[in-house]
């Protein structure tokens, strides 16, 4: 079955921390399936943010899926940390794991999606022998670290890349897009094949509601 569907993942990076728990509310009042939660170690990304301590306190407010984006360095020193804290799919770095392979395995094994991300700059050619061990594979439009950037635009051709190698290998995963979106990008990363598009400051940072800026993501992609 093909992934065509496309998701508006907000990322509550870009929210305001002092409301985190509305944010979520709003995000699932909104109608998307899940919201993503970027943890950044200050090693892997020069910023610091969000732990298990959030994911925990978010877990019983809402029902839509926590997507934990690993922006940390030996993420599997924290998979069952988060896994516990409530994590539905934990996200790592193919760039922050020394043995990306087993990390994606104690994913799976700790009964939690796997998903596995690539910086702008790290070929897609880098995860060709995990992606049997997805259940998302997500391109960074931009550099990890902070919400409000501009998307890179070359990484289109890095989801096209993605798609011919899953359709090789016969895996029918969704593609991520995190970074970058707004209503000019969105159709184009749809176009090339994401399916999950991970939106910060085009859902967080406007005058409107999230709920309309969804909406308006979803209007420019004719979802
Ligand atoms: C960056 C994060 C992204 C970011 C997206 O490190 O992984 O999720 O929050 O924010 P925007 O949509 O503002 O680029």
């Amino acid at each position: 079955m093909q992934h065509l569907r496309v998701e508006i993942e907000p990322s509550i990076l870009s929210a305001d921390f002092a409301r985190l728990g509305e944010a979520a509310k709003e995000a699932e009042a909104a109608g998307v399936s899940g919201i993503q939660i970027d943890v950044m170690d200050g090693r892997f990304v020069p910023n610091i943010n969000f732990g298990p301590g959030v994911v925990a306190a978010l877990r019983p407010l809402v029902n839509i899926t926590l997507d934990v984006h690993l922006m940390i360095i030996e993420p599997e020193r924290y998979l069952e940390t988060f896994a516990k804290a409530g994590a539905d799919r934990i996200i790592v770095h193919q760039e922050a794991s020394i043995h990306l392979h087993r990390a994606l395995e104690s994913i799976n094994e700790l009964g939690v999606e796997a998903g596995v991300t690539l910086n702008p700059g790290t070929s897609p050619t880098a995860i060709e022998e995990v992606l049997e061990l997805a259940d998302m594979v997500q391109v960074m439009g931009v550099n990890p670290g902070f919400g409000g950037q501009k998307f890179i635009h070359n990484q289109l051709e890095k989801i096209r890349y993605i798609k011919k190698m899953l359709d090789e290998q016969g895996i029918d995963i969704p593609i991520a897009l995190d970074g970058g979106l707004d209503m000019t990008t969105a159709p184009l990363v749809v176009e090339a094949g994401a399916t999950v598009l991970v939106a910060g400051s085009s859902v967080y940072n406007t005058k409107d509601s999230v709920a309309n800026n969804v909406r308006a993501l979803l209007q420019s992609i004719g979802s």
